[in-house]
């Protein structure tokens, strides 16, 4: 069985017209449909890439698995339970289990607080061992991220380097012994010359620990180079999922092909074919039902803004594209 899966998961935003025209015009609110009837499974041991440009919904996705923000549709089954109506202690050990690394170490990492106070927040806060034992895996896991607990227990945020905040935030989150890490674009925030060295780190961990992981990022060879699989979203409606290197080495959406055609090849005998997209990525502010994607796609047809292909994801071997036009593509 699946540890995480998503069925049909959607947030809304509704978005208030202002004052006037809301008593004396009557307008309406919108809605920006930022996640829409999302269906995603992540495996044991699993690190399930997503990609996309800014605003496709990548960490709203992200926050509502880590129970930080409501869905207003579908559903979140952790181990086969809705995850929806936890309580109690249920609720307690999913937060435990279930832990974010942010794109921000600099905000992330509460400035009054020593290092060492920083990581065992968690586990204080939930009561998982005496404090003798939190101390002293809170040392364990300090080593264990590259920053030795008797040079870095007691020092504050603005002490450390990026790179160096970043290891405590992935302390911070694998002290809870977690089940599920979601990393929403953990490398962004950090200098080019040290993301290698943190991928590195997150990678050795996942391998040690075996934890599931939903990893997000803009940048396709990180992720060709972490994720087991890779979806792939646009506008709110996820577009292409499978094996991570074969959706990357043979993209069937065109909305993916022309993701990967804007990434730099280092060969440059190596051409691939970037087709002819239209326009701008936009809001989904009251999108019509169909492919979002459409407006600006050149295979688009009239039956395309109908219709959206929901993704079947619950085979992890299977390369899909949510797209119904993919025969006449690939023969043209
Ligand atoms: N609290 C909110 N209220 C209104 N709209 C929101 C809210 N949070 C997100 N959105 C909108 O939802 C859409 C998806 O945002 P989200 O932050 O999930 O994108 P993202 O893929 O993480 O982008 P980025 O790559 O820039 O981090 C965007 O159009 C965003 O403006
Ligand atoms: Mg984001």
């Amino acid at each position: 069985m699946a540890i995480l899966e998503l069925e049909r998961l959607s947030r809304h935003f509704e978005v208030r017209p202002g004052f006037v025209d809301r008593v004396v015009r009557r307008k309406p609110s919108s809605y920006i449909k930022a996640v829409e009837a999302l269906n995603l499974t992540v495996g044991h041991n699993e690190i399930l890439g997503i990609a996309g440009e800014s605003g496709c919904g990548k960490s709203t996705t992200c926050t509502m698995v880590a129970g930080l923000l409501a869905p207003t549709g579908g559903d979140i089954r952790y181990k086969g339970d809705s995850v929806l109506d936890l309580k109690g202690a249920g609720l307690m050990e999913y937060r435990r289990r279930v832990q974010m690394i942010f794109q921000d170490p600099y905000e992330s990492l509460n400035p009054r607080f020593r290092i060492s106070e920083i990581v065992a927040e968690g586990p204080t806060a939930l009561s998982l061992w005496d404090g003798d034992e939190i101390d002293e895996r809170v040392n364990a896991m300090l080593n264990a991220v590259g920053l030795p607990h008797h040079k870095y227990a007691d020092r504050y945020p603005h002490e450390l380097s990026g790179g160096e905040r970043q290891r405590v935030g992935i302390a911070s989150a694998l002290v809870m012994e977690p089940e599920m890490v979601i990393a929403d674009e953990p490398l962004s925030m950090l200098d080019v010359s040290i993301r290698a060295g943190i991928l590195d780190l997150f990678k050795d961990m996942q391998s040690q620990r075996h934890f599931s992981a939903i990893y997000v990022s803009h940048d396709l060879s990180i992720l060709g180079n972490v994720a087991d699989r890779l979806m792939v979203m646009y506008l709110g409606q996820a577009m292409e999922i499978g094996p991570a290197l074969e959706v990357i080495r043979n993209p069937k959406h065109p909305y993916t092909r022309a993701l990967i055609g804007a990434v730099p090849v280092p060969d440059p005998r190596t051409r691939r074919a970037i087709p002819n997209i239209r326009g701008d990525i936009s809001k989904p502010i009251d999108p019509p039902p169909g492919c979002r994607f459409a407006p600006r796609c050149p295979h688009a047809d009239a039956s395309c803004g109908e219709r959206f292909m929901e993704l079947d994801t619950a085979d992890p071997h299977l390369h899909q594209a949510a797209c119904h036009k993919l025969d006449v593509i690939n023969d043209g």
